[in-house]
């Protein structure tokens, strides 16, 4: 098991449902993973299996519906805002139970009229239970969402004074060891470190990077403005200190500062993803989320921009959550992958194991989708798809993720668990 000081993101049965109408979509349903600090984790999965709401769920675009996210040991969520879809889902799932036992309720009399009185209490009672059922879990939904909402408006608070006790303990271990003019050093940069903890925001420590991220910007904004604008919004007014800032993110990211004053459509696909990461480190975040950062670059770009992001991530101590669609994008980088189908996480492991022992289906057909270098090979290989009607009866036994060697999760029924076991050789 990890250790909790090591886990900088946790997402706990996490569900974001979109309404509309009486229709639910199930975008994200029971979503559960940590991100261990410093880590890459890869989130990978076919075109509207929920990843990019994943991603905005996390960082706050939307609350969830229902499931809780906690940053730096901090719930950062609430589901306020999702009760009403959370309710009326469940009342969905109510009366949809009820449409079936009744179609039941009819067949059974027809077929058994002398029964029809006994049958007819039998279902009675059972709804009676399910309404209670129902109102017990709406009570329960109620009483989530205000806990949560409380609990999320501390969170800025908590995060600062969190802030500031670790910095006074680093200053205090430094003053130890520093004397005269580097103590005097010391204590001014302390004194500037606690005025920014004091304004600080755990949300701005969270940034999310897209496909094309500054095509949604405003295109008269030159180069400098696009990546001062965070910082300007943390409430730094100091020029000369934004200017610096900025320079010295453009050359992070490999970039010079005479691109500052460019305007973003003189830049190429390559350059412009540039500017989008350095506007999210600017912020110095302790998470990134990269939602399918390089699938609109040519392919000889995809490599570099991996590369900036696997060099932010050892100088920057940078943890990041890298979104594809496929698994040979994330098979070097990531460090563990989570595989996502319509809404669920159905695997879950460090990324050797998940490359050498695939256990799911469908993570199995990812894997058939990767072309090989080699034409021979290329030549023979053998796309696998994934038909889950076929492949899994869940009728009377449900699946739920579990874990079925240490840091290998499943989405399996008890029948499958056994069967993969075997396919272990455990
Ligand atoms: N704001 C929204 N309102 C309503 N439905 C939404 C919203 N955002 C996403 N959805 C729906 O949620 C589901 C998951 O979408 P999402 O964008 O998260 O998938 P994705 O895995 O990121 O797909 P892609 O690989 O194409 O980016 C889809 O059915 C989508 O139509
Ligand atoms: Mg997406």
């Amino acid at each position: 098991m990890e250790e909790e000081s090591d886990v900088l993101l946790r997402v706990n049965h996490l569900k974001q449902y979109f309404r509309s109408g009486d229709y639910i979509n199930k975008a994200v349903d029971d979503v559960s993973f940590y991100i261990k600090k410093g880590e890459v984790f890869g989130l990978v999965g076919e075109s509207g299996c929920g990843k990019t709401t994943t991603g905005r769920t996390i960082i706050n675009l939307y609350d969830p519906t229902e499931g809780d996210v906690y940053f730096q040991g901090l719930r950062i969520s609430s589901t306020q805002n999702g009760l009403p879809v959370l309710i009326r889902s469940l009342k969905n799932d109510f009366e949809e139970k009820q449409r079936q036992m009744k179609a039941a309720l009819k067949e059974k009399t027809e077929k058994n009229p002398a029964q029809a009185a006994a049958l007819k209490a039998e279902y009675d009672q059972k709804i009676k239970e399910m309404r209670k059922e129902l109102k017990e879990k709406i009570r329960q939904a109620r009483t989530n969402a205000l806990e949560s909402s409380v609990e999320k408006s501390k969170c800025v608070e908590k995060y600062r004074e969190k802030r500031k006790a670790e910095l006074t303990a680093a200053f205090e271990a430094d003053s130890k060891t520093l004397s005269g003019q580097a103590l005097e050093e010391r204590k001014a940069r302390y004194e500037q470190d606690m005025k920014v903890a004091a304004k600080d925001n755990i949300m701005t420590k969270m940034q999310m990077i897209f496909q094309d991220p500054i095509a949604s910007i405003n295109p008269r904004m030159t180069v400098r403005e696009i990546i001062a604008e965070g910082l300007k919004i943390r409430g730094i007014k100091d020029e000369k200190y934004i200017d610096e800032k900025v320079y010295e993110v453009l050359d992070l990211v490999g970039l010079v500062r005479e691109h500052a004053d460019r305007y973003p459509h003189e830049f190429s696909g390559g350059q412009r993803q540039r500017i989008g990461i350095a506007r999210a480190i600017v912020l110095e975040p302790d998470l990134i989320i990269a939602d399918e950062p390089i699938s609109a670059l040519d392919v000889s770009i995809q490599a570099q921009v991996i590369n900036l992001l696997n060099d932010l991530r050892n100088k920057m101590g940078l943890t990041i959550m890298f979104i594809a669609h496929n698994l040979s994008v994330v098979k070097y980088f990531s460090d563990r992958i989570g595989v996502m189908y319509y809404g669920k996480l159905v695997e879950l492991a460090d990324s050797d194991e998940l490359f050498e022992h695939p256990l799911h289906p469908y993570t199995k057909s990812l894997l058939s989708a990767i072309p090989y270098p080699d034409p021979h090979h290329e030549k023979h290989r053998q796309r696998i798809e994934y038909k889950p009607l076929k492949e899994h009866d869940y009728s009377v036994n449900k699946p739920s993720l579990r874990e079925i060697k240490p840091g290998h999760f499943i989405n399996c029924n008890d029948e499958e668990f056994e069967r993969y076991k075997k396919e272990l050789g455990l």
